[in-house]
């Protein structure tokens, strides 16, 4: 590869992809493709932390390839790839959880809500999702991460376990940066505008692949406020804030010109308005997908020389940290 700084990004296959993960991660990949060197990733190996119904996720994990793309995330310049193709993570994360901390590990806040929530299943995997996160990034020797708010202490906690073995061992790994976009990073649930947009809760929620009249009925339901001004104001007014930002993110208008456009119409304009924009946005996206997912053929050529590429990078990292913590090499 060349120069360019490397880039490492993923998105777990469990759930759909939504307007949230368009605008607050792909999009932003989109913008990146051209002036990184990226590998986009389907972490599938993420999402068995918590239990999946396995044809769902191999659907999902596909079907997300496939939206990538559709998204434009061209296969010809990026890595893109499934995680479980590639054995290397699995390897690395187990070094590297010979050097992450118990006490580490139980302050991440994501362990702290996701094992509330499943109280019934607390398992190890969920425990190190950490560590396999942090062995994602560092294989590729990434120097920039693309998260959301929500997994920068997870990156934060990459780069302790990298300078901690580059400590012991020498320079082996790059310190990555987590790398928040500004516009559009945290598109929030249209039923409860101050949480964010999560695929578990549908009707907050609008899918990639939601029909037209299914995007109009969730933007026309949108939780707002009693008031009628289209004004952007994220502490007292989260819901109309949101809807702006989210018809600003698929018109390209800023909140300036989007609060003019709609001055004194109210909400039973606007809200429509934000429909159309999401359908417009979609609608190109949605049929590129289906007409990919029919190219059965294609997709796979995509996620092969992308696990391909991938491991070559990968195995050169690897090899190097097999040697330094005293392994036997393989000859
Ligand atoms: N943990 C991330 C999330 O849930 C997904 C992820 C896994 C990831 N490995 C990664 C993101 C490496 C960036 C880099 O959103």
């Amino acid at each position: 590869m060349s120069e360019k700084k490397r880039i490492f990004s993923g998105i777990q296959p469990s759930g759909d992809l939504t307007l949230g993960s368009y605008m607050g991660a792909i999009k932003n990949w989109v913008a990146l493709q051209d002036e990184y060197d990226c590998l986009f990733c389907i972490v599938d190996m993420h999402a068995i932390t918590v239990r999946q119904v396995p044809a769902d996720l191999r659907r999902r994990s596909l079907e997300q390839l496939a939206q990538y793309i559709a998204c434009g995330l061209d296969p010809k310049k990026n890595i893109m790839f499934i995680q479980s193709h590639v054995p290397q993570h699995a390897e690395l994360s187990w070094v590297l959880g010979c050097y992450t901390q118990f006490g580490e590990l139980s302050r991440m806040t994501q362990f702290k809500d996701k094992s509330a929530k499943h109280a019934d299943n607390i398992t190890a995997g969920l425990f190190t999702y950490p560590v396999l996160m942090a062995a994602d990034i560092l294989l590729y020797q990434a120097d920039a991460v693309p998260v959301g708010e929500d997994q920068k202490q997870h990156v934060e906690l990459c780069r302790d376990i990298a300078g901690r073995f580059n400590y012991v061992y020498g320079d082996t790994f790059t310190l990555p940066e987590p790398f928040i976009p500004k516009m559009g990073a945290r598109i929030m649930s249209l039923g409860d505008p101050t949480s964010k947009m999560s695929k578990s809760d549908p009707d907050g929620c609008v899918f990639l692949m939601d029909k037209p009249e299914d995007i109009m009925r969730k933007f026309k339901r949108a939780v707002t406020d009693c008031e009628t001004a289209v004004r952007y104001d994220p502490a007292a007014k989260p819901g109309i804030s949101n809807l702006l930002t989210v018809y600003c993110t698929a018109t390209g208008k800023t909140i300036e010109e989007a609060e003019q456009e709609f001055a004194g119409q109210g909400y039973g304009v606007f809200k429509p308005a934000v429909g159309e924009a999401v359908v417009e946005l979609l609608r190109p996206i949605r049929e590129e997908t289906e007409r990919l997912l029919k190219d059965k053929a294609y997709l796979e050529s995509v996620y092969k020389e992308g696990a391909e590429r991938a491991q070559y990078l990968a195995n050169k990292t690897l090899r190097k940290v097999y040697k330094k913590v005293g392994f036997v090499a393989r000859g």
